[in-house]
């Protein structure tokens, strides 16, 4: 008999695919849920997984992982997929992959089954993780191949099979939720003319609706990683929460966007991300202060092509791996506070400081105060400038 990790959600598709797989293969299925900071009830999700016929349910805490492991080094490399999208459901896939593989070694499952399509990027990462860290084990993605043409049939076989379902209301978004931020897509938002109807945010508050007087806020860096508000230091699940709460009442991390798939599709996604968004705009503000000239722009090509390969699902390559002890040595001076002004779904950098600024106001003042030695300048523009002296002398003489 098979033995199946089944990564769980406790919605129709992988609730159906409990039952599905278990008539399938007449495998043992053992559903696994991971606590990214859902809101999810995990007591509810056990009863239901169990009713509908897994024989084993587990709910991890990965909070903490998935911050220090997943969501710090991104932010880090300042991965922002597309120059806008933070990577929320990206990173969340490896890690939920990483642990499912822990699981099936311990219960000793022959394989693993997730509730993802045929044309989205969560298979893929869901996928390569587990070819990368359990070659041997089998992979089922039942949605890719099972009979069921409409939402329908699905809820008509899950009605047959005494699987509780909870489509009150038609449900008419698809949204995949972490501490990292929001993703919605489907509806109406198909439509990449429409704009988002205020029903599709989950946790932002209307910029229109949100407080008329703005809210300053202090976040401080420790080599990189965000370590406090407000003079105070918080760890990192508290300080995303807080930032996630008080960005969201100011209408802060609303994204709307057109991405591109790595399977070839443009799609139109919307994103709420307060804390995330909060936090790469202080993060790469601080690193203007720190990081000098040639390594700042260097570090934005790195940055670039740390956010592809972790939205194609490379997270355990070796490529990202050696990016990322890159990214961790141009850290090592980006400490300091950064003062965020927060209004009407707008943050604003107003302030920054840090012990290791290389930002001198001696040199840059254009006071008295001034030390900057304006005669070597004419030498510089002389050397810096040759080629460029060299080559007009060429054009001309082509001319003549
Ligand atoms: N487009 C995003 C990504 O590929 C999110 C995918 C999941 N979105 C969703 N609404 N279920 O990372």
């Amino acid at each position: 008999m098979k033995k199946i990790v089944v990564a769980y959600s406790g919605g129709l598709d992988t609730s159906v695919i409990i039952k599905w797989l278990q008539t399938k293969y007449q495998a043992e299925i053992i559903a696994f849920t991971a606590d990214v900071g859902q809101r999810e009830n995990p007591a509810l999700l056990e009863k239901k997984a169990l009713q509908t016929g897994a024989k084993k349910f587990y709910f991890v805490d990965l909070k903490d992982e998935f911050i220090n492991n997943y969501i710090f080094p991104s932010l880090k490399g300042s991965a922002l997929y597309e120059g806008k999208y933070p990577l929320a459901t990206a990173l969340s896939r490896p890690l939920i992959a990483k642990n499912m593989v822990e699981v099936a070694k311990k219960e000793n499952a022959d394989a693993f089954a997730h509730g993802c399509t045929g044309k989205g990027n969560d298979q893929v990462r869901f996928e390569l993780a587990f070819k990368n860290l359990a070659p041997e084990k089998e992979i089922i993605a039942p949605v890719r191949e099972w009979e069921f043409k409409s939402r329908e049939e699905e809820i008509a076989y899950a009605k047959k099979h005494n699987i509780p379902v909870s489509v009150t209301k038609k449900k008419p978004y698809s949204i995949d939720w972490n501490l990292w931020g929001i993703s919605i897509e489907c509806g109406v938002l198909e439509d990449p003319w429409h704009e988002p109807p205020e029903d599709a945010y989950q946790i932002t508050q209307n910029p229109e609706n949100a407080p008329s007087k703005p809210e300053y806020i202090e976040i401080e860096f420790c080599e990189g990683i965000p370590v406090g508000i407000n003079g105070r230091h918080v760890n990192g699940l508290k300080l995303i929460s807080m930032l996630n709460e008080i960005g969201g009442k100011h209408g802060v991390g609303r994204i709307d966007m057109i991405e591109n798939r790595l399977v070839g599709i443009k799609s139109r996604e919307i994103y709420e991300a307060p804390a995330a968004v909060i936090l790469h705009t202080a993060h790469s503000e601080l690193e203007k202060l720190i990081l000098e000239r040639e390594l700042l722009h260097f570090k934005t090509i790195v940055s670039q092509k740390y956010s592809e390969l972790i939205y194609y699902g490379y997270w355990f390559s070796d490529f990202r791996i050696c990016l990322e002890k890159f990214i961790n040595e141009t850290q090592k001076y980006v400490t300091g506070t950064v003062r965020i002004k927060l209004f009407k779904g707008q943050c604003t950098v107003v302030g920054r400081k840090s012990p290791f600024s290389l930002y001198e106001e001696k040199l840059s003042t254009y006071t008295e105060k001034d030390i900057f030695d304006h005669r070597a300048s004419k030498g510089f523009i002389d050397i810096y400038g040759l080629p460029l002296i060299l080559e007009g002398r060429r054009i001309r003489k082509k001319e003549k």
